[in-house]
């Protein structure tokens, strides 16, 4: 076993449903107006999946867009992680959905639960099978309809989340790039600020459950702000010193698109000017774990990355959970392993 692998993502890919909800179009549904939600959170419009499809729907066709840009067949996929809130249902796993979708019948499959932070969990997760040796290309996958778990009459959450889906294939890389350090955290005392309440062995479904809008999010809205603006610096740093890097180093940031002011504080507390930073809030909404992987293809595919880029991914979410990683930048899969 080497400590020493270099692993990257040596092809990303993204899917966002092709209906567009706007700020307008939410003011004929609960009292609200495009002002307010330009202004305290940054969006603009967001996407809204399709009646007949679902997360796995979403997350094979990032999928098979990811494996395209590394120009990686499905069968010499060895595992696929998705990170979901919001699986096709609880089991079979939407990763062996997804599996069976894209044909990687060669792949081991699981869906990882740690919210908004869910891709950058799962990265960090798959990366050590191949540091181990066990396997080569790994699918990591942040995937979400949260359109089909938001109560479309509460004002203070249906304005904020939005459907999509990224994923990027990791293998082995040139050495001295990739993922060169990452901080994994929780606080489970904080559960109770962002949840679905009912559905699970808690409280299962019942007629009660239902009347009572029990399987929708519920979200303390100021707490889960206050978190996010403290974790989101720290987090980054915490990476960045690991990897002997400091905020200066930082050519992109790409922080998890909740809402434009914790975007800006963050940006702030690691003294990095706006145009370092990823945003693209405004378009997507908060897609929970789908947020960091949509806003690096944009960054990576739109040029706003270059190769040798010091980037820095950053997230927090339901758990409470957060996570960070700090990439230098390069897309050569290593030919050599
Ligand atoms: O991925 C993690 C997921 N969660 C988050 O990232 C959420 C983090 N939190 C936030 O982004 C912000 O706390 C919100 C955007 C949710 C709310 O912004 P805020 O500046 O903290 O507003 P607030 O909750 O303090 O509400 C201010 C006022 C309230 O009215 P009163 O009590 O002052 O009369 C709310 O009822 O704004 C009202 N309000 C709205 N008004 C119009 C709440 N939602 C809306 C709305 N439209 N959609």
């Amino acid at each position: 076993m080497s400590e020493n692998k270099a692993v990257g993502i040596i092809g990303i890919g993204t899917y966002v449903p092709e209906k567009i909800m706007t700020n307008k179009d939410l003011e004929s549904i609960v009292e609200t107006s495009d002002e307010w939600i330009v202004d305290r959170t940054g969006i603009r419009e967001r996407r809204i999946i399709a009646p007949d499809m679902a997360t796995s729907d979403l997350a094979s066709r990032a999928a098979q867009k990811a494996l395209e840009d590394a120009g990686v067949t499905a069968d010499e996929i060895d595992l696929i992680i998705v990170a979901t809130a919001t699986p096709d249902m609880s089991f079979p796993s939407t990763a062996c959905l997804v599996q069976a979708n894209i044909k990687a019948t060669h792949a081991a499959a699981f869906d990882l639960a740690a919210g908004c932070s869910g891709f950058v969990y799962a990265m960090v997760t798959g990366s050590q099978f191949i540091k181990a040796g066990l396997y080569k290309k790994i699918l990591v996958i942040g995937a979400e309809s949260l359109s089909t778990i938001l109560d479309w009459t509460d004002r203070n959450t249906c304005v904020l989340f939005g459907d999509g889906a990224g994923a990027a294939v990791l293998a082995e890389t040139t050495p001295g790039y990739g993922i060169l350090a990452s901080q994994l955290g929780a606080d489970g005392i904080g559960g109770d600020l962002l949840k679905l309440p009912a559905g699970g062995s808690r409280n299962p479904a019942t007629a009660e459950t239902v009347a009572q809008r029990m399987h929708f999010v519920h979200m303390s809205g100021n707490e889960v702000f206050k978190f996010a603006v403290k974790i989101m610096g720290e987090a980054a740093i915490k990476a960045l010193k690991a990897a002997g890097l400091s905020a200066a180093d930082v050519d992109c940031l790409i922080p998890h698109q909740a809402n434009i002011r914790i975007i800006q504080s963050a940006a702030k507390r690691l003294k990095l000017p706006m145009d370092k930073v990823m945003v693209n809030v405004n378009k997507y909404g908060n897609t929970s774990a789908a947020s960091i992987p949509i806003a690096l293809e944009e960054a990576v595919h739109g040029g706003k990355i270059k190769q040798g880029d010091i980037v820095v991914l950053v997230g927090f979410g339901a758990g409470l959970t957060w996570a960070s990683a700090v990439i230098k930048w390069g897309k050569e899969a290593n030919t050599n392993c």
